[in-house]
């Protein structure tokens, strides 16, 4: 194990890498998050307490990290003002925090644009957290974005609202919506701009020092990769990549600096928003599933949809993630279904198939094959260590890593952080 962990969602989010991230930030000097907005929504529970973290990284609970919000994020500062009044408000005011000057600014005519877009594409409508991710990145590829740096600078800022809002407004215009005023938000961006300030620097080079002294890193993942605008399940994905791959370009490390790769996965599959997802499923046993793991979204509040364990995704997320260890969630909330089912292969058209296909009506199309394993009754909740585990859950934990080829490192059994089990050491001790 090396010193710099990247830990990433192998599904279609919300896998727990929020709470495997506090988990080994107790270990750790720095965490990254690296790209995504508040579209993501990570929970975070020690102590008694619940944290809902939508673009803090989950690193702000230790005082002595370094918390780093880096150049791929899309900021929204309302809503992190918010994430900031939580924290304090729950006590958390000591912690260190350092702000991309070059993240991308969500700006209020984004999260309009998200919704009227949505509108348009009617029943081809992705099912975004209308948070305004997918206009702010837009207009970070059209080279018409604001970026964090710029709401320092009251001229450079001036200029780039200039053109992102002409832009912005004739869009609105055209979809029958309020338009925005340049006066209003340019007075008071730079207010926000200034609150910001204190945090906000080149946290590339920061990052360059932090892996030059060897100190131990942690990069939180958002999303997952089948929500990868790449390698997932286009068009019905995020506008940013979550894989492994694009932490170092979001990050501004170099890809040398990656020494592991911590793939986080639920024991079994959950999807929120719209879009094809083979082993889905919807009966009383999926229903007790959503009801034991409180499976509604962290952000939206949507209820997730709920499928089997699927091996040619997480080796799909494998391959475009360079996997290098597992983390299994969510174990506890199988115990009471007799049957459980892994996915370990597709059938499309009558043959055997190995991939996530990119057609999207041939993915539309795939039959999973199935093996069935026995399941448990006890509680686990309580286990500390893999013996401890009932007979059924080893098993199931071992066809994980047999189908999947990646070792297991971590597997949880409850969403509080003293009901998680490292089977291996993260980090260097020397
Ligand atoms: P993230 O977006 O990947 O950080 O995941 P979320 O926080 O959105 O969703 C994971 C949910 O599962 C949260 O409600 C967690 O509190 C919960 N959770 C995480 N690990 C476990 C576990 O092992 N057992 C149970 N029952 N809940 C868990
Ligand atoms: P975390 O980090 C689950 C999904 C949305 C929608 C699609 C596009 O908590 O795992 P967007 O608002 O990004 O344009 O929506 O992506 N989505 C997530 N689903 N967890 C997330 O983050 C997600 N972030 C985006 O539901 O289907
Ligand atoms: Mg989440």
């Amino acid at each position: 194990m090396g010193n710099r962990i990247v830990v990433v969602g192998t599904q279609w989010g919300d896998e727990g890498k929020g709470k495997i991230t506090d988990y080994l930030a107790q270990q750790a000097d720095v965490v990254v998050r690296s790209q995504g907005g508040n579209n993501a929504g990570h929970t975070i529970i020690f102590g008694g307490k619940k944290f809902a973290l939508h673009l803090i990284p989950s690193g702000i609970f230790n005082p002595h990290i370094q918390n780093i919000m880096a150049n791929g994020m899309v900021i929204e500062p309302i809503a992190l003002f918010k994430e900031f009044e939580m924290i304090h408000e729950a006590g958390i005011i000591d912690y260190q925090l350092a702000i991309s000057d070059r993240a991308h600014v969500i700006m209020p005519y984004h999260l309009d644009i998200d919704v009227l877009e949505e509108n348009l594409k009617g029943s081809l409508a992705v099912g975004t957290t209308k948070k305004g991710i997918g206009p702010a990145y837009t207009d970070k590829s059209m080279r018409i974005g604001i970026r964090i740096g710029d709401l320092l600078d009251p001229e450079q800022f001036k200029e780039r609202l200039t053109i992102s809002l002409r832009f912005a407004n004739l869009k609105l215009q055209s979809y029958g919506a309020k338009t925005y005023d340049f006066e209003d938000l340019y007075d008071t961006y730079l207010e926000y701009g200034k609150k910001l300030a204190k945090w906000v620097t080149d946290t590339s080079v920061l990052l360059e020092k932090v892996v030059f002294q060897n100190k131990k890193m942690l990069f939180e993942g958002a999303q997952g990769v089948m929500l990868c605008i790449d390698h997932g399940t286009y068009p019905y994905v995020t506008s940013s990549s979550p894989s492994a791959a694009s932490v170092p370009l979001y990050a501004g490390v170099s890809p040398q600096a990656i020494t592991d790769v911590v793939g986080v996965t639920k024991a079994y599959v959950t999807r929120v928003g719209s879009g094809v997802f083979p082993t889905e499923f919807e009966d009383d046993c999926s229903k007790g599933i959503r009801q034991r793991g409180k499976e509604y979204g962290t952000t939206t509040g949507r209820p997730r949809r709920i499928g089997w364990l699927d091996m040619v995704v997480l080796r799909h997320a494998k391959r475009v993630s360079g996997l290098t260890s597992l983390s299994v969630m969510l174990l506890d909330v199988l115990s009471g279904v007799s049957e459980l089912k892994i996915c370990t292969g597709y059938l499309l058209d009558s043959k055997q198939i190995d991939y996530i296909p990119a057609n999207y009506n041939d993915f539309a199309k795939i039959q999973p094959v199935y093996v069935t394993l026995p399941g448990w009754t006890e509680d686990i909740t309580k286990c500390t260590t893999f013996d401890e585990l009932p007979i059924q859950a080893k098993q199931y934990l071992r066809a994980i890593e047999e189908y999947s080829g990646i070792p297991i490192g971590i597997f949880s059994v409850g969403p509080d952080r003293l009901q998680t089990i490292a089977l291996k050491q993260y980090f260097d001790y020397k």
